[in-house]
C-alpha cells in the first residue's frame, strides 16, 4: 500500500468528530472540559473508566490500558490496519487522501499483490455463487445442512463450492484478464508432475476462504465430501500471500467480539469455528489443525489477553494444548482449557447437545495448570512410589511459575489427596518456589501490575494475585506522571524537557522515547507519531488524557520534576556507595533536593493540586 502523505492524514484527523466515532461503541457523557467518558468498549466494566479527548482525538481506558488516537480506535474496533482505518475515516468525513510518491519497483510489487487479492476475492465470490446456485452443489448444500450449518453462517464465512470440472476457475479468470502466472501465484491452479497443462487446484470440494485479519482472502481450504483415503482438507499452497503457519482462521470475524470479551476461543477446525459463531460464540477462531506456531500464538495474543483452548479431547488435542503452553510461555497470555467430552470437538458437541452445552463448557474452563495437573494424575501410575515420583517430576516445571496463591494451594492438596501424601510432603517434593520464577513450561500467569485487562466471565479458578508492584515500575510511574505534567503545562514542560538528560533522569526506555517525542511535539503531542510504534502512541494517548484531568499548578509541576531529580540522586548515591567512592557531595545534594521537594509539595497542597494524584 502506498503510504498516504502525513499532511493528508492530519487533515483527516482534524476533520474527524471523535464523539461521533466513539459514540456508537459506548454511551458517552460529558465530564467537563475536553473530556467525555463512558464504559470501556474494550473490556467489560460497570463503572466508566474510559475517556476521550474530542479536541485531541484521543481515547484511553484506565481500566484495561487501551488507548490511542482516533485511527487506532477504528483499527481496534473494526479490525482494520492503519491505512484502512485512515481510509475509512477519510471517506466518512469527506477528506481526500493523497498518496506519497512511490519508487517504481515498490509500486509494481503493490500492483501485483493487489491483482492477486482481486483474483482471490473474485474466486471466493464465484465459489459462493456456485454453492448456492448450481445443481452440481446440491449434495454439498445437503451435506452442510445435515451438519447443522445454516445459510446465514455459511454466507458470513463465505463458504463456497468448487466445480468439478478441471478448468472452470482457470478459464473464467483468464476471460477476466488474469494471466496464467497470476493464477499460479494465487494458488488456484497447479501443474501436473512432469509438466503439461495446468488445471484448477480446487475441484468438487466445499471451499472455506482463508482470510487475513482484515478479511482479505489469501487462500482456500477445500473439503472433500467423500470419506475415501487421503487428507480430508486440501489447502492453498504456500505462496507470496498464503502462509498456513501464520493463519488464524476467522480472526477477521472474531476480532471485535474477542476484544470486547477479553477472551478468544481457539478451536481446531473450520467447521468448529462456524458452529461456534452460529451458536453465539462469536469470539471463536480456528488454529487449522494441531501444530500451533509462534506466529499463531502471536495473533491470538493480539485478539485477546485470555485464550480458551477448545481442542478435541483426544491425545492429539491434549498434546496440542501442552505445545500451546510452551509456545505461549513468556508471553502475557492467560491460557485456559475448555473441557470437552472425550472424542468430541466443538462442532460435534454443538451438533449433539446444542450451543448451550458448548457455552456451559466455556464457562467451566480451567486454568491451564489445573488441566495439566489433572491430566498427569489421570494418566500417571499412582500405585507405586516410583510412579508417583515420575508424576511429581512431570509436574514440577508446570507448577514452578505459579506464584503462591489459592490455586497453588488447591492443586497441592489435590495432588496430595490422589497420591495419599501429606500436602507438606508434596510441597517439599515439588520444590519450593519463591513465586517469582517465570520460566518453565506452565501456563503463563497474567503479567502483574495495573494494566491487565479484566477477563470477562467464565472463571473458575481465581488468577494468581498480582505481585507487589516492583520498584522499577514505581519509578516508571513517577516518570510518566512527570511527562503528563509536561503536556499539561507546555511552557514549563518545554523548559524541563530541554534540560532533561534522558539517560540519567529517566530509567524507562519508553519514558525516554516519549520525552524525545514530546520535546519536538509538545503543542500537539500526538502528531507525527511513527506508524510502527504502537506502544509509544498508546502511552502518549494515556498521558494526554491524564494531562487533561490534572489540575496542574506550577508548584505541582515543580514537585513532580524534583521527584525525578531526587530519584536520580538516590541512584547516583547508591552507585557511589557500591563503588566505594566519596558520597559526601552527593548526599548533600540529595538533602538539598529533598528540602526543595518538600517545599514544592507544600505549595502544591496549598494551591489544591496534588501531584500524587497521577502516580
Ligand atoms: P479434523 O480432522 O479434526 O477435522 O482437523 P474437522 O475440523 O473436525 O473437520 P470436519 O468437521 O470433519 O469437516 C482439524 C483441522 O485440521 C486441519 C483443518 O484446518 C481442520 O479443520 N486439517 C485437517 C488439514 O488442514 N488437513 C487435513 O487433512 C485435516
Ligand atoms: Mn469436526
Amino acid at each position: 500500500m502506498a503510504r498516504f502523505t502525513k499532511e493528508s492524514i492530519e487533515r483527516v484527523r482534524d476533520a474527524v468528530d471523535m464523539v461521533g466515532v466513539v459514540s456508537p461503541r459506548t454511551e458517552l457523557r460529558r465530564a467537563g472540559g475536553d473530556r467525555w467518558q463512558g464504559r470501556c468498549p474494550f473490556h467489560d466494566e460497570r463503572t466508566p473508566s474510559f475517556g476521550i479527548s474530542p479536541s485531541k482525538k484521543m481515547y484511553h481506558c484506565f481500566g484495561c490500558g487501551a488507548g490511542g488516537d482516533v485511527f487506532r480506535f477504528v483499527q481496534e474496533t473494526e479490525g482494520l490496519d492503519f491505512a484502512d482505518a485512515v481510509q475509512a475515516l477519510a471517506e466518512r468525513f469527506n477528506i481526500e487522501l493523497v498518496h506519497e510518491a512511490e519508487d517504481p519497483q515498490a509500486a509494481e510489487r503493490r500492483r501485483r499483490r493487489e491483482r492477486l487479492h482481486e483474483l482471490l476475492e473474485r474466486t471466493a465470490a464465484f465459489y459462493v455463487r456456485h454453492l448456492w446456485e448450481s445443481d452440481e452443489a446440491a449434495r454439498a448444500r445437503a451435506y452442510l445442512a445435515e451438519r447443522g450449518l445454516e445459510e446465514a453462517t455459511l454466507r458470513e464465512f463465505r463458504v463456497g463450492y468448487a466445480p468439478s470440472r478441471w478448468d472452470t476457475v482457470m478459464l473464467a479468470s483468464q476471460r477476466s484478464g488474469f494471466g496464467a502466472k497470476e493464477l499460479y501465484d494465487a494458488g488456484l491452479v497447479q501443474r501436473p508432475q512432469g509438466g503439461g497443462r495446468v488445471y484448477d487446484r480446487f475441484r468438487a470440494q466445499i471451499t472455506f476462504p482463508l482470510c487475513d485479519p482484515r478479511g482479505r482472502v489469501l487462500g482456500f481450504a477445500g473439503r472433500r465430501m467423500d470419506d475415501g483415503r487421503g487428507p480430508k482438507y486440501l489447502n492453498s499452497p504456500e505462496g507470496d500471500l498464503f502462509h498456513k503457519g501464520a493463519m488464524v482462521f476467522g480472526a477477521d470475524l472474531a476480532r471485535a467480539h474477542a476484544a470486547k470479551a477479553g477472551q478468544v476461543i481457539a478451536a481446531e477446525g473450520y467447521t468448529d469455528v462456524l458452529a461456534l459463531h452460529q451458536g453465539g460464540l462469536h469470539n471463536a477462531v480456528g488454529i487449522m489443525g494441531t501444530a500451533l506456531t509462534e506466529e499463531q500464538v502471536g495473533e491470538l495474543s493480539r485478539l485477546a489477553p485470555t485464550v480458551l483452548l477448545a481442542l478435541d479431547a483426544d491425545s492429539a488435542g491434549e498434546a496440542a494444548m501442552v505445545r500451546a503452553a510452551q509456545v505461549a510461555a513468556g508471553r502475557r497470555l492467560e491460557l485456559r482449557v475448555v473441557p470437552l467430552p472425550e472424542g468430541l470437538d466443538p462442532a460435534d458437541l454443538i451438533a449433539r447437545d446444542g450451543a448451550g452445552a458448548m457455552r456451559a463448557a466455556v464457562e467451566r474452563s480451567v486454568a491451564f495448570v489445573r488441566f495439566r495437573v489433572e491430566r498427569a494424575l489421570r494418566t500417571g501410575d499412582l500405585s507405586s512410589a516410583e510412579g508417583k515420583d515420575v508424576v511429581l517430576g512431570e509436574l514440577r516445571p508446570v507448577l514452578a511459575p505459579l506464584p503462591a496463591s489459592v490455586l497453588r494451594e488447591e492443586l497441592t492438596r489435590l495432588i496430595a489427596d490422589r497420591m495419599d501424601l501429606e500436602p507438606e510432603t508434596v510441597t517439599s517434593l515439588l520444590g519450593r518456589t519463591d513465586g517469582r520464577a517465570r520460566a518453565g513450561a506452565g501456563a503463563v500467569a497474567r503479567g502483574g501490575g495495573a494494566g491487565g485487562r479484566a477477563a470477562g466471565g467464565g472463571k473458575v479458578d481465581g488468577s494468581p494475585p498480582p505481585p507487589a508492584r516492583p520498584a522499577l515500575e514505581r519509578r516508571e510511574h513517577a516518570e510518566r506522571a512527570f511527562l503528563a505534567y509536561c503536556i499539561a503545562l507546555p511552557g514549563l514542560g518545554r523548559e524541563a524537557l530541554s534540560e532533561l538528560e534522558p539517560e540519567r533522569d529517566l530509567t524507562g526506555e519508553l519514558s525516554r522515547r516519549v520525552a524525545a517525542h514530546l520535546l519536538e511535539h509538545l503543542d500537539q503531542p500526538t502528531a507525527d507519531l511513527p506508524d510502527d510504534d504502537p506502544t509509544l502512541a498508546s502511552l502518549l494517548a494515556e498521558l494526554t488524557v491524564r494531562a487533561d484531568r490534572l489540575t496542574a499548578s506550577p508548584a505541582a509541576f515543580e514537585a513532580q520534576r524534583l521527584q525525578l531529580a531526587l530519584a536520580r540522586s538516590e541512584r547516583e548515591l547508591a552507585a557511589a556507595r557500591s563503588a566505594g567512592t566519596s558520597v559526601a557531595e552527593l548526599a548533600r545534594r540529595r538533602e538539598e533536593l529533598r528540602i526543595r521537594f518538600d517545599a514544592a509539595i507544600q505549595r502544591a497542597n496549598e494551591e489544591g493540586s496534588h501531584p500524587d494524584a497521577v502516580t
